[in-house]
């Protein structure tokens, strides 16, 4: 029987660090456990919920408060929340672990040269040549967490044994039975 309790599972971390894929199947798994589960990810959250805000230390802060209240309101009423951004602050991703009090904080890390060599989407190739200003690990910061509850070396790891340390970590923490 699953421990009928919200949670919130955070993946920080570079773009293309990983958080996209790993939220997704950690989304997938829980759902398929029969559990009510939502998944935030920071591009789908810019399109409909922040669509006014750009990439400003003052506006990704705003952003990542929206995230971080809401994924409050969530998870106090019993919902999963599987959230991906960036959240590049450390101020106020430990303001959101406060905040929502049942948090788990997984660090998708990788060097920057591994992230911008993936470049899904090209943007890394644009901010070297300052089409796109701010952008993270390029011309803005990324202040990595001290202390993630989880580290996946995104460079190092397969994604099903990223996936399954993860799910572990659930598990042994009483997140999931
Ligand atoms: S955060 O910094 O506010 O947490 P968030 O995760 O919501 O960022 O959004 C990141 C996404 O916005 C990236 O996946 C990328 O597609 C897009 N993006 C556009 N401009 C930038 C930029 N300057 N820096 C980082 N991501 C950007």
């Amino acid at each position: 029987m699953a421990i009928d309790m919200g949670f919130t599972i955070w993946f920080t971390g570079l773009p293309c660090s990983g958080k996209t894929t790993l939220s997704r199947r950690v989304f997938e798994y829980i759902k398929e456990l029969g559990l009510r589960v939502e998944l935030l990810d920071g591009d789908v959250i810019r399109r409909h919920f922040s669509q006014e805000l750009g990439f400003s230390e003052r506006e990704r802060k705003i952003n990542i408060r929206r995230i971080g209240f809401v994924s409050h309101l969530l998870t106090r009423n019993g919902i999963i929340t599987v959230v991906a951004a960036i959240a590049p602050y450390k101020d106020v991703r430990e303001e959101n672990r406060k905040l929502i009090g049942r948090y788990v904080e997984v660090f998708c890390n990788c060097p920057l040269e591994v992230a911008e060599k993936r470049d899904v989407k090209g943007m890394y190739k644009k901010a070297r040549l300052g089409e796109i200003k701010n952008f993270t690990g390029i011309s803005d910061p990324y202040e990595p967490p001290d202390n993630p509850d989880i580290l996946i070396n995104t460079h190092k790891e397969d994604v099903d044994e990223s996936v399954s340390k993860i799910i572990e970590y659930l598990k042994t923490n009483r997140y999931l039975s």
